[in-house]
């Protein structure tokens, strides 16, 4: 099966970024939030990544800025946004990107299971929870399949493609060519707690964690510390600012539940979580952000 239109659900640090990786394939995309507000939101993230890739391109002379400014214009006019499952009809493909919490994920699918055609694939892009049991929710689980980009979704090239236990081989198919069109590199996982990037990610941040808890040492002198040793890009608790800390604690408190002490849930981080300060997205986690 080819993806002639595709959707995405949650325009929110991943949705807006992942309908424009979609539309820059070439594939129209409706993108659905609960709000207007945070539809403009993902729309304006979807406008940020164009213009500074398309502005990448004319700075190399590789392209004329004429040139970008209608690719743009293409781009963007592929991605319709909606507060409601509009313009759902006629999709053949799926990602789902709302918050990481089972309750929230199962009442979507079980909303795109009657507001799609019954030949879509139904897909997650969670971090880590169960694909069987979100397919639970529909009367397709031989269609549902986890999409799992990874931050920031116009960046990096991998996407977990993963098999709950009922998904077809079909599906594991149309889902890894699907990543292939979308110029990224499919990897199969096996649905285990985490799937193949966040427990190895999330292993080595617990060990951060854990470690400046019980040294009592300043997040700061961390970061700039692991920045420094020129291993990554910037240090874990920026990182996770950038992720939203409810995101990365919600993987964290599965992970811990789910394989044990190994995983350390980071106290910090669920204070914070509690107080509403989400990082990046709510302007303060870890850091305060302008
Ligand atoms: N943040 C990351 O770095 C990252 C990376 C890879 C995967 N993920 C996964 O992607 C998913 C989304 O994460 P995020 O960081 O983008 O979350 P987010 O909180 O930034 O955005 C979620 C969006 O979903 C919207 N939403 C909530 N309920 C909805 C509904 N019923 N219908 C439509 N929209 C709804 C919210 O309004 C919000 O805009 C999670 O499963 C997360 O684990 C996140």
């Amino acid at each position: 099966m080819f993806v002639f239109k595709a959707a995405v659900v949650g325009a929110g640090t991943m949705g807006g970024e992942i309908a424009q990786v979609v539309a820059s394939a070439g594939i129209p995309v409706v993108l659905k939030d609960v709000k207007q507000e945070f539809v403009d939101t993902g729309l304006e993230k979807a406008r940020q990544v164009t213009e500074a890739q398309l502005g990448s391109l004319v700075k190399k002379e590789k392209i004329t800025q004429e040139n970008a400014d209608a690719q743009r214009e293409e781009i963007l006019g592929r991605i319709t946004g909606t507060t409601a499952y509009d313009g759902f009809g006629d999709v053949d493909f799926v990602i789902e990107a709302v918050p990481e919490r089972m309750e929230i994920k199962q009442a979507v699918f079980g909303e795109l299971d009657e507001a799609t055609p019954g030949h879509a694939i139904l897909a997650s892009n969670t971090s880590s929870l169960s694909i069987t049991e979100m397919a639970e929710a529909t009367l397709r689980p031989d269609k549902v399949c986890g999409f799992h980009f990874f931050y920031p979704a116009s960046m990096m090239r991998l996407i977990e493609v993963i098999e709950g236990d009922d998904t077809s081989d079909e599906t594991l198919a149309v889902a890894s060519n699907f990543a292939q069109a979308l110029r990224k590199t499919a990897v199969r996982c096996g649905e285990v707690p985490g799937f193949v990037v966040n427990r190895i990610l999330t292993s080595a941040m617990s060990e951060v964690w854990r470690v400046t808890e019980d040294e009592e040492l300043d997040i700061k002198d961390v970061d700039k510390a692991i920045q420094e040793s020129g291993t990554v890009p910037m240090g874990p608790y920026y990182l996770t600012d950038l992720l939203g800390l409810d995101t990365v604690l919600h993987v964290a408190e599965h992970l811990h539940d789910s394989y044990g002490e190994r995983f350390h849930v980071s106290k910090p981080m669920q204070e914070l979580v509690e107080a509403g300060n989400l990082g990046q997205k709510t302007g303060k986690g870890f850091y305060e952000h302008g």
